[in-house]
């Protein structure tokens, strides 16, 4: 089974939400549309890495997802055709640097982030021939804590407005919208710096000799995972549904303990 986000999961739409949030997501044949146009103005966008995708307001990410799968398999296509050592590797590392994604919404970014977290396990576990999980994870503990991190760093909660404005007008930016502002009083300014990729900063990082904490968390985390317990899953919950999914893989983790 792969690890798809079953739909009825991701349906806790209320009509306060849709109210408050203005949340009515893109179903998925109008996503497919929408993509087709990009298409049509660049064949080459899903497989060029010099282009960058940023959703502003993802909710439960269903562009973002299709666009993520694209991005993978056209990636995919291209590094086998250019002989590209470990092909499954370079196209996730390669989709997930160039793509980006914000809402102010908690719930809808811990989805979102689940989800893409998801399609990244399928594509390598089909691509690199492996069963299970806890193998993919034990045999590139490196990489995959590299993608916990690229996933947070790249889809996080943030305010469209103020996130695309400098200092000076970010304010005047969130007030625009009752729900901006609401986030923005709360939350403060988050400038999005689109440069700064999750692997910029790891590279910054090592320049100066330091780790990055979250990536730590994240190694330490996928140990864990490897030896059968859940601990510092805090730090990366979106990555719960991976470990739900294969508890015949990990006997010692308990269902209860790890359900939402
Ligand atoms: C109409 S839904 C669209 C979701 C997604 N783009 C899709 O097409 O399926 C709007 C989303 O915008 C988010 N949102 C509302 N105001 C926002 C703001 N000021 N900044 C960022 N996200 C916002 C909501 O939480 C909600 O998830």
């Amino acid at each position: 089974m792969g690890n798809s986000i079953q739909s009825d999961k991701l349906n806790h739409r209320t009509r306060a939400r849709v109210r408050d949030l203005g949340e009515v997501f893109t179903p998925e044949a109008y996503v497919e549309d929408m993509l087709q146009i990009i298409e049509k103005e660049n064949k080459n966008s899903w497989k060029d890495e010099d282009i960058s995708f940023f959703e502003p307001s993802c909710g439960h990410g269903n562009i973002v997802a299709a666009i993520y799968k694209k991005r993978i398999n056209a990636i995919y296509k291209k590094a086998l055709s250019h002989s590209i050592k470990e092909a499954p590797l370079y196209a996730v590392a390669n989709a997930l640097n160039t793509l980006w994604a914000i809402d102010i919404d908690e719930q809808n970014i811990r989805q979102c982030r689940s989800r893409v977290m998801a399609i990244t396990i399928d594509f390598l576990k089909e691509k690199m021939r492996i069963n299970l999980d806890k193998t993919l994870i034990i045999k590139n503990k490196d990489f995959m804590a590299h993608v916990l991190c690229t996933i947070k760093w790249h889809i996080h909660e943030n305010e469209t407005l103020s996130a695309l404005s400098n200092k000076s007008c970010a304010q005047n930016a969130a007030l625009k919208t009752k729900s901006g502002s609401k986030w923005f009083t709360k939350n403060g300014h988050q400038q999005i710096d689109f440069q700064l990729s999750w692997s910029s900063f790891f590279a910054e990082c090592e320049d100066k000799n330091l780790v990055p904490i979250n990536f730590e968390r994240a190694l330490k985390l996928l140990s864990n995972i490897s030896a059968g317990s859940s601990k510092g899953l805090e730090n990366f919950e979106f990555a719960k549904e991976l470990i739900i999914k294969d508890t015949e893989d990990l006997p010692k983790l308990s269902r209860t303990a790890l359900a939402v």
